[in-house]
């Protein structure tokens, strides 16, 4: 595996789906893989204008702190995203990221849905939440795993979809968890 992303959607750093992702991170290391960490509460990024001019030239027509990230994605063998649900959905940044990725999803020749990524790569979807297990915020995480399809081959997208985790420390408390979160990054992207 070469290089794995890690997208932050939570504004707190150490929080749960950040202290997750990073544990992920740590087991792809550990598997030989490169990784890097990306906190979008700390870019200046506008959303999806829904021009579309991506599918005429394959690039996102605006340039902000998302505009290298995007590139360093496409080259990325692994994805990593990492969303706590607020009012039953991810968070706003979580959903700006991913819309400006409609860059990947259309062949700019035909301007028809087709997945621009090269070549076989990995995902993890990873959301946190304060309320005990729900089917509903499990789907939340499954849509966006279902996404990545349309942009690239990445085959049957990981989901971790984690309750009970309310206060920001949650997550580091519970050892099973990051072992978990540690052994899955491991497994993927070995
Ligand atoms: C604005 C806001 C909305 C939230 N909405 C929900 C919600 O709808 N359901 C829920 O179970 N938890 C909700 N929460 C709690 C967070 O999802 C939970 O604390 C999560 O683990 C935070 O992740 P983080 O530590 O990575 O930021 C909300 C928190 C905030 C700040």
């Amino acid at each position: 595996m070469g290089k794995v992303i890690g997208i932050a959607g939570s504004a707190r750093k150490e929080g749960n789906s950040a202290t997750l992702m990073r544990m992920i991170l740590k087991g792809a290391f550990q598997a030989g893989a490169d990784t890097k960490e990306v906190y979008l509460n700390g870019l200046v990024f506008k959303g999806c204008q829904g021009c579309e001019r991506c599918t005429s030239n394959g690039n996102c027509i605006l340039n902000d702190d998302l505009t290298p990230i995007l590139d360093e994605l496409k080259k990325a063998e692994g994805w990593v995203l990492a969303s706590p649900i607020y009012y039953d959905s991810i968070t706003g940044q979580m959903k700006t990221f991913f819309d400006r990725c409609r860059t990947f999803t259309k062949d700019p020749k035909t301007q028809k849905l087709k997945p621009q990524l090269n070549g076989k790569r990995k995902g993890i979807v990873i959301v946190t939440y304060e309320d005990t297990p729900r089917e509903d915020y499990y789907h939340e995480a499954e849509k966006l795993a279902n996404y990545l399809g349309w942009m690239g081959d990445f085959g049957k997208v990981k989901i971790i979809s984690e309750g009970n985790l309310g206060s920001k420390d949650a997550a580091a408390k519970k050892s099973d968890l990051l072992a978990r979160a540690e052994k899955l990054g491991e497994d993927i992207f070995s």
